[in-house]
């Protein structure tokens, strides 16, 4: 059977934490020099109806580093922009491609490539969901904390992609999440009612960002605005402002506590400069983690076809 990666629903907590532990290897193997070919005479289609810049360099240098390569498609490239049937596109790339990873709006999207492809489709980005990238970001406390399951994560701003994507990691793998959110921004209220019954550990919302990093381990952010939100971006500014990583803020939280964002960081509007810059973020190791991570889907759902 295909695995195709939708959402962290579609994994079990071995799994995720199995992506996680071959990443950190891969990137031990690629500092000590070894040289992979297991994706050699792979191919994948990238698919993206949106901007990117890690996620895009970093599917294709990971899938380059495997010995695989890519084929890249912008929204306007295909014949989807001009009312090609998915179901149609997803037959016809799966008799070209080894693996399909696709950034769009809508989850339904990522749904029905998946439907139809016989080959594996990686959500690299919905409207509702940006799995990989939580990959990467839990792999990168691994890292710096030794592990996630004990740890105490706090989000600070929209309940948007990556809000939703870190709700579904939290009730699978099993840690405490925060969420400060303004109201009327919510993470989705049917992701949050499933992992709430999943979950083994809390995970909640508040209006309080001082609640939220008091004790945490870990404080994530991201932009106020996401991509397709343009118009409403300037309302948002005002709406978030109380939200904004700053030093006031991190003075509440432990001093040990590691701020993550998966950029594009928007400074001096939900991250200041003086805390993206420090020590203490460690947003440019959770961008080198895209690429590590990536080999590790890559490899697991191509090679293991
Ligand atoms: N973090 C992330 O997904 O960045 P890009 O939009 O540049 O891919
Ligand atoms: N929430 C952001 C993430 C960007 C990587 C967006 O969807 O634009």
């Amino acid at each position: 059977m295909v695995s195709h990666l939708q959402s962290l629903q579609d994994f079990s907590k071995e799994e995720l934490l199995g992506f996680i532990n071959r990443a950190i290897q891969l990137k031990e193997e690629r500092l000590a020099g070894v040289t992979h070919r297991q994706l050699a005479g792979k191919t994948v289609g990238l698919i993206f109806e949106k901007p990117s810049t890690r996620t895009r360099v970093s599917f294709e240098s990971a899938m380059y580093g495997l010995g695989g390569q890519v084929i890249f498609l912008s929204g306007r490239d295909t014949q989807l922009a001009r009312s090609e049937p998915l179901k149609d596109m997803a037959r016809v790339m799966a008799r070209y491609v080894d693996g399909i990873v696709v950034r769009t709006f809508g989850q339904e999207v990522v749904t029905e490539l998946a439907e139809y492809s016989s080959v594996p489709v990686v959500n690299a980005l919905t409207d509702l969901h940006h799995p990989c990238q939580i990959l990467s970001d839990i792999m990168t406390v691994v890292e710096k904390k030794g592990n996630i399951e004990k740890l105490k994560i706090a989000w600070i701003g929209d309940g948007n992609n990556m809000a939703n994507s870190w709700i579904q990691a939290a009730s699978r793998i099993g840690f405490e999440l925060i969420l400060a959110c303004p109201e009327g921004y919510d993470p989705d209220p049917e992701i949050m009612a499933a992992a709430q019954k999943e979950a083994v550990k809390p995970i909640t919302v508040t209006r309080s960002p001082e609640e939220a990093v008091a004790q945490a381990d870990v404080i994530n952010t991201d932009v106020w605005a996401s991509m397709g939100q343009e118009e409403e971006a300037e309302e948002r500014l005002a709406i978030f402002q109380p939200l904004q990583i700053n030093s006031a803020l991190m003075a509440k939280a432990p001093a040990n506590a590691v701020v993550l964002h998966c950029l594009p960081a928007h400074r001096e509007e939900e991250i200041t400069e003086e805390v993206l810059e420090s020590e203490q973020c460690v947003a440019f190791d959770q961008a080198e983690n895209k690429m590590h991570m990536h080999k590790a889907i890559l490899e697991l759902l191509i090679g293991c076809k």
